[in-house]
């Protein structure tokens, strides 16, 4: 696992090349208020790049599929691997359409 993790670790990860999405750069920077979605750059960085020190990932880099997979999974608690339900207290506010948007959004992050 060390020798997996440390292979990782160096390797360049590759520019978004998705269109962005205006409702998806919304939510990114803002949440919803009215709905109580946390804006994700609170944790995830202004360029997605995370803050590794502190156990938010980069969600930069990563594809559509990916990001969808693991919102959707954590909506309904399939994934459950976030410290004090971070991330399924959040995913469980979101719509089909706003995981649409922002995944649009984060997936086309350089
Ligand atoms: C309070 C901090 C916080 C906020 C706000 C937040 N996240 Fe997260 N997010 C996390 C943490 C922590 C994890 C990682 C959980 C783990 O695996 O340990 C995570 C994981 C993720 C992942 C999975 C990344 C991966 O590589 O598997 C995605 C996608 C994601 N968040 C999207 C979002 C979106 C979209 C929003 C805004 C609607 C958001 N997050 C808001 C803390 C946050």
């Amino acid at each position: 696992m060390n020798d997996l993790a440390a292979y990782f670790a160096v390797q360049k990860s590759t520019p978004g090349t998705s269109e962005t999405s205006e409702v998806g750069h919304k939510i990114y920077f803002g949440g919803d208020v009215n709905k109580g979605i946390p804006a994700c750059v609170a944790c995830h960085g202004v360029n997605g790049k995370g803050m590794a020190q502190v156990g938010f990932p980069a969600i930069a880099g990563q594809n559509a599929d990916y990001l969808k997979k693991q919102i959707t999974t954590f909506r309904d608690g399939s994934r459950a691997n976030d410290n004090n339900n971070m991330m399924r207290n959040i995913a469980i506010k979101l719509s089909d359409s706003d995981i649409e948007s922002v995944v649009k959004y984060m997936s086309s992050l350089k």
